[in-house]
């Protein structure tokens, strides 16, 4: 699998983002418009609305964001990530980047009307991350969690052919693993649902398409952090494969196909 966007909390991989954050600003897509509006409509982000945003990165979705006029509190763990972002959002007075994990993280006493987390989520404490994300929102303030997915579409052939490589290169690759297409995405909102400090859940998502020559793929593979984690000879082993495999079958170029989900959740009064 090339996507590590799924995975399961795991404190021993999140710090690796911080490693390599100009490639991850590189070769990481911006969010689809059609999101960012999504997202700017669900908060009502705008001029006098304050939005805490949950691990930003190097700020792909906080900068979109921004432009809405909205005050914007971004907690990043990596201080070179939010290096990153706090350049790309100097245009922006009203946006503080604050390195620190959102778990330890002390919120001002003033809740957000607005609270975000884009391809993150799932790298924080699942015992703190809902509880806290509600401590943090007022009543009827809006919840929303964006979670990228690879799915099915694009260079099909290609993705499919892959699986050899990480057959061999990663261990931890169950054999003959299949994309999901985006309908057939079995989205799991009970963390929401059976919340207390949460309602009105709603699930929606936007697709794109991106093409990638082979230097450009090989780029994206190194920031996802499965790949990073790797032994060097593996890591190795396996971009030699998938270069050999996109340069000999088809042309240099491929094409991923990315499903954005995004996740509302109306905050309670509980
Ligand atoms: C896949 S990146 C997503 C970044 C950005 N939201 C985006 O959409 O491009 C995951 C980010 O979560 C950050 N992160 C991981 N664990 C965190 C935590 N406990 N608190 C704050 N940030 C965290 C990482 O440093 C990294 O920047």
């Amino acid at each position: 699998m090339d996507a590590s966007e799924s995975r399961v909390h795991d404190p021993k991989l999140r710090d690796v983002f911080d490693q390599a954050p100009e490639r991850y600003e590189r070769a990481r897509p911006r969010y689809p418009a059609s999101l960012v509006e999504e997202v700017v409509r669900a908060t009502g982000a705008g001029p006098g609305v304050r939005v805490l945003e949950i691990a930003p990165g190097t700020g792909k979705l906080t900068v979109d964001l921004a432009g809405s006029g909205c005050a914007i509190t971004a907690v990043e763990i990596g201080p070179r990530m939010a290096a990153v972002a706090r350049r790309r959002l100097a245009a922006f007075p009203a946006v503080e980047v604050v390195v620190a994990a959102f778990e330890e993280w002390g919120p001002p006493p003033e809740p957000f009307d607005a609270v975000v987390c884009a391809t993150a989520f799932h790298w924080l404490d699942p015992a703190v991350r809902t509880p806290k994300a509600a401590r943090s929102l007022r009543p009827g303030g809006l919840l929303g969690v964006v979670a990228t997915h690879h799915v099915a579409g694009g260079s099909e052939e290609f993705f499919a052919e892959v699986q050899q490589c990480y057959e061999r290169w990663d261990p931890a690759t169950p054999p003959g693993l299949r994309q999901t297409r985006e309908a057939e995405l079995a989205t799991d909102t009970t963390e929401f649902t059976g919340s207390p400090y949460f309602t009105d859940v709603t699930v929606g998502g936007h697709a794109q398409e991106i093409t990638y020559t082979t230097e450009q793929y090989l780029d994206l593979l190194l920031t996802y952090s499965n790949h990073r984690a790797l032994a060097r000879p593996a890591r190795h082993g396996l971009l030699a494969c998938v270069r050999a495999l996109i340069d000999s079958r088809y042309d240099g170029v491929v094409t991923k196909r990315y499903w954005h989900e995004l996740i509302t959740a109306v905050r309670t009064d509980a």
